[in-house]
């Protein structure tokens, strides 16, 4: 096989076959392929797609780059949950706890934050003493025993991923459907559960603005997964304001707490709720959508979901008493008001820039060797749809004392806020439900 023929195969419209994918991402990954090779064939996937068949071989290609986790000592169906990454998702703290408190198995493979989403790792390990970095062996027995472990990639995971990230990334062919789908699903699929459901977001502060563009990934990553003998769901969900109103790292765990005690925003809870009920039904726990959302604002109401969420801090290192007593968790040196310079209701708030505005104050990574602070962030006073009045707080910046930091962070939040004279209805929230069977659209 030669490289220039496949390029121009695929250049001119054709469907590859799997040898020939495997032989692209084989020699790629290898360093056996000049990388003008590679960037020319990625901008002839960006430019002509692929098939859902040619998307799987991708895949199936960068899975077998490098290991795949073992789960075969935990018994019972394995089950997992990716988001494509948001602003102030705390979904991972919460759902994780509610399912294994269902009986649910939830083996997760999980990362750090980068750019303006936050990472599941960097939250949870602002608790004191938590770690994610398990052995493979202590992941497996805390499933086993808890049904609930949360651990970092490891680099052995689909490598090729990883290098061919970086050249995408150079290339202008990042946000490219198969290329997207094929990333994701190699990553979740090397993970080894046996079920996957997928949060796409799509608004303002999402990967994929474009509602029809998230629904096209979802699809893709669906086919992927079935295709490679997993149970999918994928849901399309808002990302058009931030979710829940914390945005930071100790304070999403707050967040999480309050919702795991039944006292969360309703958006974070709905969210929870939706997605684990999916969860429980591809695991064989939940006879039904309806029935899986029951049993979880069950043990949401008996704090089930919060035992396990603190079982779980205290198998991965961390004080459990924190969960009891949030006044352990790191706190900020000194919580500033942000007013509103204006009367009338919020209009529209541009999640991405939020996010930004948190990383500003040191929740977040420009660079993957920047170092958060775990004690920053924002929580917010007013979402869409909200009333306010001019001197009305918006949000409270829980910050480092820096206040140069701080005017900095003050500006680019009070822009992201659009004000106006009438009220608007909440964004909407839930768009669509994707499995093997087709969309149902909400
Ligand atoms: N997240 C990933 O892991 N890969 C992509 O290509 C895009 C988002
Ligand atoms: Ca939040």
């Amino acid at each position: 096989m030669l490289m220039y023929e496949l390029i121009k195969k695929k250049r001119d419209g054709a469907e590859l076959t799997k040898e020939e994918i495997s032989f692209i991402i084989d020699n790629y990954t290898n360093d056996k392929m000049p990388v003008e090779q590679m960037a020319a064939f990625l901008m002839t996937v960006f430019l002509r797609g692929m098939t859902a068949r040619e998307a799987t071989d991708l895949t199936m290609a960068m899975v077998d780059s490098g290991e795949r986790v073992d789960l075969s000592n935990i018994s019972g169906f394995k089950v997992d949950k990716h988001s494509t990454g948001g602003v102030g998702d705390t979904t991972s703290l919460v759902l994780g706890p509610i399912v294994a408190a269902c009986g649910g198995k939830v083996a997760k493979m999980t990362g750090r934050g980068l750019g303006h989403t936050g990472g599941t790792i960097d939250k949870l390990e602002s608790i004191p003493g938590v770690t994610c970095s398990l052995s493979k062996e202590k992941f497996v027995e805390n499933v086993n025993t808890i049904g609930l472990a949360l651990m970092g990639q490891t680099a052995k995971l689909a490598p090729a991923d990883k290098k061919i990230y970086a050249l995408r990334d150079v290339t202008a062919t990042v946000d490219s459907i198969p290329l997207i789908a094929g990333s994701i699903m190699s990553k979740k699929l090397a993970a080894g559960s046996d079920g996957i459901v997928l949060d796409v977001k799509t608004g303002s502060g999402a990967f994929m603005e474009k509602y029809q563009d998230a629904l096209n990934l979802a699809r893709a990553m669906v086919d992927i997964g079935e295709g490679a003998g997993k149970k999918m769901v994928a849901f399309i969900t808002s990302m058009e304001e931030p979710l829940g109103l914390a945005i930071g790292n100790s304070i999403e765990v707050k967040e999480a707490i309050d919702t795991l005690s039944g006292k969360g925003p309703k958006d974070l809870t709905d969210l929870c709720v939706e997605l684990g009920s999916s969860m429980l039904l591809i695991s064989g726990i939940a006879a039904s959508v309806e029935d899986g959302k029951e049993k979880l604002r069950n043990v949401i109401k008996s704090k089930k979901g919060l035992e396990k969420l603190k079982a779980m801090v205290k198998a991965q290192g961390g004080n459990p008493e924190a969960i009891d007593n949030t006044a352990l968790l790191p706190q900020c040196k000194k919580e500033i008001e942000v007013l509103s310079e204006q009367s009338g209701y919020v209009e529209k708030i541009n999640a991405l820039e939020v996010g930004m505005t948190s990383l500003v104050l040191g929740a977040g990574r420009m660079k993957k060797e920047d170092i958060v602070d775990p004690s920053v962030g924002i929580y917010l006073k007013k979402k869409v749809g909200d009333k306010v009045e001019k001197g009305e707080p918006l949000a409270v910046f829980h910050t480092d004392g820096d206040m140069k930091k701080y005017e900095d962070a003050k500006k680019r939040f009070l822009a992201a806020y659009k004000i106006g004279p009438a009220k608007v209805p909440s964004p909407k929230f839930f768009y669509a439900r994707v499995t093997k069977d087709g969309v149902e659209e909400f």
